[in-house]
């Protein structure tokens, strides 16, 4: 929907937060937001997470309809996982550069060059590449799923070269890795990272695995977006921290410990900080619409769920399996 449009149909004076409250209750509709998520949209969710615990909670919630406010590749999961129920999603251009660096008829072929190897691939994927997979990970469970496959199993892992180079490098593998990455992690300057840290020598580095390796040698702590704000939370690790992540993760750093310091680590541009222009197309007006009107709704075949399904079902089982 346009900006004007949008506008035409947002009554003045609406109280977002109340309307979207009221909406939910009537619909018996959740909202499931990422951490990548602008604050406010954070703090009307019902849950917040990662894409695992994302994924989780889509498996298990009892709601007749899904607001999912992501990126359409989280979304598509919800709907894989709810074919029978309305899974909305307020921006459908809230797409994924990782995600469109792997189109299917070009993994297709990739796969195809690559017999006897199983194919593991990074939730962050369409669902017709969902459907080309043997097992689904997330940043949280990807180590242990790989490790969980005898060492002379080959594997096509995709479509992050950088998660999969780093998985490589932690379980000893030689996983082939598809060519693609995320523009929001691979953006972050190491230059202006190594002066960020002189100038406050009490910080620990943690980082997210999507980021190249030459950053992540001088991470203190690297992990999944939960393992990153699981981290801070321990006193034991310290009080002030440099964020090589997208930005919207420090609304629940900073909520959970309001006293420690939380400095987003820079781009390699003029911006202070690093914000997922996929994820921050999402606003709170958008939610209260999609809701109001039940649109945009995420719509896929019953035969791409059903192949896609069953690689993502792969990775739940083995997550409960690992107490993830
Ligand atoms: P996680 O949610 O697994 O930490 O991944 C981060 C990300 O880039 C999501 O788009
Ligand atoms: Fe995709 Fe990167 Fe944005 Fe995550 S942060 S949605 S991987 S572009």
């Amino acid at each position: 929907m346009n900006t004007e449009k949008q506008n035409i149909e947002i009554e003045p004076g609406i109280d977002f937060v109340e309307q979207i409250n009221y909406l939910k209750k009537k619909k018996n509709a959740v909202i499931l937001a990422h951490y990548y998520q602008n604050t406010d949209i954070q703090d009307i969710a019902d849950y917040i997470g990662d894409s695992l615990g994302l994924a989780q909670q889509a498996e298990k919630t009892n709601a007749d309809m899904i607001l999912f406010a992501g990126v359409h590749f989280m979304a598509e999961t919800a709907k894989i996982l709810n074919p029978h129920k309305k899974v909305l999603i307020p921006d459908l251009n809230a797409g994924c550069s990782l995600a469109e660096s792997c189109p299917p008829n070009l993994f297709s072929a990739f796969k195809a060059k690559h017999p006897n190897h199983i194919v593991l691939t990074y939730i962050n994927c369409t669902a017709e590449i969902k459907a080309l997979s043997d097992v689904i990970v997330t940043s949280t469970n990807a180590v242990q799923i790989v490790e969980s496959y005898p060492k002379e199993q080959a594997i096509i892992f995709a479509p992050d070269k950088n998660l999969g180079a780093y998985i490589n490098k932690k379980t000893g593998r030689n996983m082939v890795l598809w060519n693609g990455a995320c523009e929001v992690h691979e953006i972050f300057s190491l230059e202006k990272l190594l002066k960020l840290k002189f100038q406050n020598p009490n910080t620990k580095i943690i980082a997210h695995p999507e980021c190249e390796a030459p950053l992540l040698e001088y991470a203190d702590f690297i992990g999944s977006t939960t393992a990153l704000l699981n981290f801070t939370k321990k006193p034991e690790n310290g009080n002030e921290f440099i964020v090589v992540t997208e930005t919207g993760i420090i609304h629940q750093m900073q909520k959970y410990s309001p006293n420690k310091k939380f400095i987003p680590a820079p781009p390699n541009n003029n911006c202070a900080c690093n914000d997922c222009p996929y994820m921050k197309l999402n606003t709170i007006e958008k939610i209260y619409l999609a809701l109001k009107n039940e649109q945009p709704e995420l719509i896929l075949s019953n035969e791409l769920i059903n192949k896609a399904k069953l690689p993502i079902l792969k990775m739940l089982e083995l997550s409960k399996k690992f107490g993830l």
